[in-house]
């Protein structure tokens, strides 16, 4: 019997030392195995065929793994406010899922205007919860790209005028989506500042613009550990950003080690030479239709499918750069869909709600409260109009590639309705905008309403004179010249006659409320009739609760702009400079506009403080139910050295009678320098909550690289020596409280 299980014994053994010395562990499909082993690993088993396969869409928004090497595919989705729903294999469609229907959070604009980074971590997370639950390895957003111009469609995708503003609030995002184990995909790398002529844009910008305005927050990202980035479909100096030598190859994986993978913009990539060597590592969307041509499917024909795999089989290239590419789309896929890391994510939870309307309600900014008309009382008993097309209108749909098909909306009439306790709440519409069908097979809501503008207004108006209150709730929306992909905005003033028929309704109930629904700066000429403005964004499922809980003073308003509202078009600095500057002057021989960034490092507040124009709203303003008070500052140090700091301290006191957030911002100006610098420049920010009565100190620590400007001829940053001064104040068109200091 012992004989007999001693030969079964060795003949285990041996079996087991047969399979183990024929098959070596397979360390790419060991989660705790280091990751570049895991890349090595799986890299050194794929055939060339199979490398290619893997650095080109296969369907409109997934590229395919190694099946047999058990690498999964890698699926791709918009956006960066919500989960885009499910589409057919090739097509913009929806496929009419029952179970993709997500939780729309708000725009980025508007998280940008909490000022919160804490915020923007939530935010980042329970999206990448949304995302990782429906199986989604890279998420297609947040989007940085610096609000040059008002007229810019996509501006409300984007987190303002300020590169470090959008740099702090960025980044957490960006962590929160990436600990469920989705890829962020920051987007559009670079200079894509203007939906007109998008694809055809090449952007002129100085080096020093480049660096201090345009980059930054695309570089904060990538320090803090970005896992891929999207081409943008532009130009700059003649080569598309998509395969851009210097932006790509140089910069990013150059100067700053980015080791994940840049995807092209859908229809980004135009050229075979320059993807293989500009580092473009995953191209999608080109301009396939789709499965109908010759080949297996039209896939094959990207630029980086037979034609590169051509290349190589004929010699004409290595393949160094297609395995450094393959490195990328590899760390990609062990960083998500061969991560253990992000759980299973979870979806419509009641926390991604509250999410939503936390965010939404902490962005929305006050911007003025005449007569302390807000907050008004649920307990009133008073009759309430609700005036405007926006107070019904659906947000989440339109707008481009952002749009979502969600669970819910809950729309600002309703949202005012629900909490508008024993005050009656009627309803005019007053104006009407235009009638849009379905967006990518995803219902269009039917307002439509066959009475005519005058019949609209002169409703409104009747109602208005019997009412205690008006809450006008209009703005922008997500139509073609609105806010929406693809098109720019022909001016800022409010579209459907909306000028006239606030000035209308003031004339005979002077108790307005204004609620701007929109993601862009937008004029108003009847800011002296209307006694209450606030600025509320595009806020998603839970935008009607977010603007009640305002409203009626559930929450105490403390958003700030992140972006200026100028009084009109000709006060920015992308109109001041002719066509050349914005939109750009159309070359004789081709479809390419040259587009000149004359205004330089004088992009929002920079300009208007540098060259006095006073804004109607300046950049970092907001107002709050309560009031504060700013104590002197004080200093650690009246000079340092280049390597040294300075401290200054700033006491705030609540000085009105209900809680508040209030954020103070720290400005820094060079007195003198030998280039052209902004009259102030945002180094730092703290948002502080303040019971009534209660004062805290707020610091902010200067280092060099806080004083320093890009040098163009040197190539790098200077800090030259001289006096500087700090400013903390609540807005940059606000004195605040300063201290000048030397840099030795
Ligand atoms: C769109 C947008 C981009 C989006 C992509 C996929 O054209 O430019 O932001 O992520 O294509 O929809």
């Amino acid at each position: 019997m012992i004989l007999r299980n001693l030969i079964l014994a060795a003949g285990c053994l041996a079996a087991v030392s047969a399979v183990t010395a024929k098959e070596p562990s397979r360390v790419y499909l060991d989660p705790e195995a280091p990751l570049e082993q895991r890349v090595e690993d799986a890299l050194s088993r794929m055939t060339t065929e199979e490398k290619i396969a893997v650095i080109h869409a296969q369907s409109k928004f997934s590229s395919r793994g190694v099946p047999r090497l058990g690498i999964p595919d890698v699926w791709t989705s918009d956006g960066p406010h919500g989960v885009r729903p499910e589409v057919f294999w090739d097509d913009w469609n929806q496929a009419g899922f029952t179970n993709d229907s997500c939780v729309a959070f708000p725009a980025l604009t508007a998280l940008a205007a909490t000022w919160d980074p804490a915020l923007s971590l939530l935010y980042g997370n329970v999206i990448g919860e949304e995302a990782r639950y429906r199986g989604k390895d890279i998420l297609l957003g947040p989007g940085v790209n610096i609000y040059r111009t008002p007229l810019n469609g996509r501006n409300f995708e984007y987190m303002g005028e300020d590169p470090y503003l959008a740099s702090v609030m960025v980044v957490p995002y960006i962590n929160g989506v990436q600990q469920n184990g989705v890829a962020a995909c920051l987007k559009h790398y670079a200079l894509n500042n203007n939906e007109i002529n998008r694809h055809t844009s090449n952007v002129h910008v100085s080096d020093r613009a480049l660096r201090e305005i345009y980059l930054p927050a695309f570089k904060a990202a990538v320090d803090s550990g970005l896992w891929t980035i999207m081409g943008a479909y532009n130009l700059y100096q003649d080569e598309h950003l998509c395969h851009n030598k210097r932006t790509l190859n140089d910069i990013l994986k150059g100067e700053w080690g980015f080791d994940g993978a840049v995807v092209s913009d859908w229809g980004g990539c135009h050229d075979t030479p320059q993807a293989i060597a500009n580092g473009l590592d995953m191209e999608f969307g080109s301009w396939t239709n789709g499965l109908t041509s010759g080949l297996a499917n039209a896939y094959d024909n990207y630029y980086l499918a037979q034609p590169y795999l051509k290349l190589i089989k004929e010699g004409k290239v290595g393949t160094a750069e297609l395995d450094d590419k393959v490195r990328r789309v590899l760390r990609t896929i062990f960083r998500t869909a061969m991560s253990p890391v992000g759980g299973y994510g979870s979806f419509l939870s009641p926390e991604h709600y509250e999410a939503a309307r936390r965010i939404g309600s902490d962005a929305i900014v006050l911007l003025q409260n005449n007569g302390s008309l807000l907050p008004l009382d649920s307990a009133a008993g008073k009759k309430i109009l609700v005036v405007g097309e926006n107070a019904i209108k659906m947000m989440t749909v339109g707008g481009g590639s952002s749009q979502l098909k969600v669970q819910r909306e809950v729309s600002p009439l309703d949202g005012i309705r629900a909490a508008a306790g024993n005050n009656a709440v009627a309803y005019a519409r007053g104006y009407k905008s235009e009638v849009r069908g379905d967006q990518d097979g995803l219902p269009a809501q039917d307002i439509s309403d066959p009475r005519s503008d005058k019949e609209l207004a002169d409703e409104a108006v009747a109602m208005a004179r019997d009412v205690d209150v008006v809450i006008f709730v209009g703005g922008l929306n997500k139509n073609p010249h609105n806010d929406c992909e693809d098109s720019d905005r022909p001016d800022i003033t409010l579209p459907y006659g909306q000028d006239s028929l606030i000035a209308e309704i003031a004339k005979v109930n002077p108790n307005i409320v204004m609620v701007n629904i929109s993601g862009n700066a937008v004029a108003m000429p009847w800011i002296k009739e209307v006694p209450a403005v606030m600025q509320a964004w595009y806020l998603g499922s839970e935008a009607g609760n977010s603007i009640a809980d305002i409203i009626f003073g559930k929450v105490n308003p403390s958003g700030r702009l992140p972006f200026t509202f100028p009084v009109r078009l000709a006060d920015t600095p992308a109109a001041a400079f002719g066509e050349k500057a914005y939109p750009g002057i159309k070359r004789e021989d081709s479809d390419i506009y040259d587009i000149d960034y004359t205004e330089g490092v004088l992009v929002g507040y920079r300009w208007y403080g540098t060259k006095k124009i006073k804004p109607l709203f300046p950049f970092g303003y907001g107002l709050s139910y309560t009031t504060f008070e700013y104590g002197p500052m004080t200093a650690s140090a009246k000079e340092m050295d280049a390597d040294g700091e300075i401290t200054f301290t700033i006491p705030v006191t609540n000085t009105g009678s209900r809680e508040g957030a209030e954020t103070v911002q720290f400005y820094v100006s060079d007195q003198k320098a030998s280039v052209e610098r902004p009259a102030k420049e945002l180094k730092g920010f703290e948002k502080i909550v303040l019971a009534p009565g209660e004062t805290k100190t707020v610091t902010f620590t200067v280092r060099k690289p806080d004083l320093s400007f890009y040098d163009e001829a040197k190539a790098a940053w200077v800090a030259e020596p001289g006096r500087f001064t700090v400013t903390a104040a609540p807005s940059a068109g606000a004195k605040g409280r300063s201290a000048t200091f030397t840099l030795k």
